[in-house]
């Protein structure tokens, strides 16, 4: 496994792997890297020749009060996991190389980041556009994966690629979960054990709102049912529980066809979101 720190060098790859009519995915993670990310290395692996994992904690999709000083960043532990996968390279790239002195340029997105998350983290998806166009740019694969356990990221990058005519093709993967449902996620490390019971919560509150809606209960009484019920399950607040359309994510009316049920909680330090489609 090829490990590139410079964007040069990822180029020179990219460029000897194009000479010879390879076809080429990219996953771009933040690294904490767990069996999630692992399947979007694995759907890659199918719809490509060849497979780089970008590594790069993005400062810019961070508020000045959220976790970027703790995040995990054990990078032996997540080259190891990469190299028993069959990755071909790894860019994993510093924050001088990817914002030098002097950088300026930012990819501001309307509509789509103003909504749940982006309501909730101000700038975060400003971030995700700004740092994803460069990943393209530096790249320039084919096929990039994402996890659809972040939907609302996956419709935005969609609609990036679309917007500025950026030659990527955009491949979804489904969730990976725990046993009891849990969405894996990096954060979900800094669940403590009694924590952990609770977050499990959640992907459930999640399922039944999308049953209720599909059996013809009211979105706003299921939706405020569930946000009740969070709360007495143990979770600290609610950010967000709504039904929203899976592509425009407007809020979503019968019949509710690609309809999808997404939520937001805070369990201590801890901010979890999940999503699931609701079953019509
Ligand atoms: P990160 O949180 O590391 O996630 C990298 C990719 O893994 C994303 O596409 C995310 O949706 C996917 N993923 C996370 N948990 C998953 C799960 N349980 N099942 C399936 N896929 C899962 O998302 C980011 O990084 C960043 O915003 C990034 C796109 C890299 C830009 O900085």
């Amino acid at each position: 496994m090829g490990v590139a720190k410079k964007v040069v060098d990822v180029r020179s790859c990219v460029a000897e792997w194009r000479r010879n009519g390879l076809r080429i995915a990219v996953v771009p993670t933040m690294g904490g890297l767990h069996a999630g990310h692992v399947s979007l290395v694995r759907a890659a692996q199918v719809v490509a020749d060849r497979v780089i994992v970008t590594i790069f904690l993005n400062p810019t999709q961070f508020g000045a009060h959220e976790d970027l000083g703790m995040y995990p960043a054990e990078r032996n532990r997540d080259l190891a996991l990469l190299e028993a996968e069959g990755v071909d390279l790894v860019f994993m790239p510093t924050r001088e190389d990817i914002y030098p002195p002097g950088f300026a340029t930012r990819v501001v997105m309307d509509d789509l980041t103003d909504l749940m998350c982006g309501a909730l983290r101000p700038g975060h998806f400003d971030g995700v556009t700004q740092v994803v166009t460069k990943l393209f740019n530096i790249v320039g694969a084919d096929v990039a994966v994402f996890g659809e356990k972040d939907w609302q990221q996956l419709q935005i990058v969609r609609k990036l690629v679309a917007d500025l005519n950026m030659p990527v093709e955009i491949l979804g993967c489904p969730t990976v979960r725990e046993p009891d449902g849990l969405a894996l996620s990096t954060r979900n490390g800094y669940l403590s054990g009694d924590a952990r019971d609770v977050a499990r919560a959640l992907y459930r509150s999640l399922s039944l709102v999308a049953e209720e809606i599909a059996n013809g209960v009211p979105t706003e009484l299921a939706c405020a049912q569930a946000e009740d019920g969070l709360r007495g399950a143990g979770f600290d607040s609610v950010d967000y529980l709504e039904c929203r359309d899976g592509e425009t994510l407007r809020l979503a009316m019968a019949p509710f066809k690609g309809a999808r049920v997404f939520g937001a909680a805070v369990l201590g330090e801890t901010r979890l979101i999940d999503n699931v489609a609701v079953p019509v």
